[in-house]
């Protein structure tokens, strides 16, 4: 891992004197001997994706994407917090246009035993109606949430909705739910890495990982 710091005297690596030339950086000196994210996280031992093989689907799925939204703008609308490392992978992987709207969504399943209770904050969602829109979403699990979506936006006559999420634990399905573009089928572990969090930890992994 290369961690670069700012120059003595210069706060944020500038040296005003001299605007025309770059930057002046120094290699922090203890950043060999920094140990890795991953390694901090000594307890998640089994690597269900490794960085590469994310990177390669993610490749693969953005493919699909472009080829799918030819000709058409694209919207792409994510679900924070948890996809916002996949979104920020795919829609660079797409090499296309798009343009981008988020949302917050929480769930609130473990107070309620049989049915998901889904907060939804849209005001950043950006403009729906009459665009192509593509929710991102980290992983499908009971469904509630992107069902939640789904309802939501529908309201707003978007002229196409699509779903992405990398991962999607299908048999853990409540309510029925078929998303247009899955990176991986997962079985009904608790995963994080990538954006996935447990109890807002461990989002910063490159990889993901089963607890
Ligand atoms: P659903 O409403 O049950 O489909 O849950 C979807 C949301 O729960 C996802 O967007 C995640 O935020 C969270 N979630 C479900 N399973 C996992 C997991 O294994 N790791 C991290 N978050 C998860
Ligand atoms: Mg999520």
């Amino acid at each position: 891992m290369r961690t670069w710091a700012p120059a003595a005297g210069a706060p944020h690596g500038f040296n005003h004197a001299k605007r025309w030339m770059i930057p002046r950086f120094r290699r922090t000196p203890a950043a060999g001997n920094l140990p890795s994210v991953e390694a901090v996280s000594l307890k998640l031992e089994e690597i269900l994706f490794t960085v590469e093989e994310i990177r390669r689907r993610v490749e693969e799925l953005s493919d699909l994407i472009r080829a799918d939204y030819e000709g058409r703008d694209l919207h792409v609308v994510t679900v924070m917090k948890g996809s916002l490392f996949f979104t920020a992978d795919l829609i660079r992987a797409l090499r296309r246009r798009v343009t981008l709207g988020c949302l917050i969504a929480s769930s609130y399943r473990e107070r309620t035993v049989s049915e998901g209770n889904v907060e939804l904050l849209t005001q950043e969602m950006g403009d729906v109606k009459d665009r192509h829109v593509l929710v991102v979403d980290d992983i499908v699990d009971t469904g509630y949430t992107l069902e939640k979506i789904r309802e939501v936006l529908l309201a707003h006559e978007p002229a196409t909705l699509k779903f992405a999420v990398f991962l999607d634990k299908v048999e853990m399905r409540e309510v029925a739910f078929d998303v247009d573009y899955v990176g991986y089928t997962i079985r009904s572990k608790w995963v994080v890495g990538y954006g996935l969090d447990c109890a807002e930890q461990y989002r910063e992994l490159d990889s993901i990982r089963v607890i």
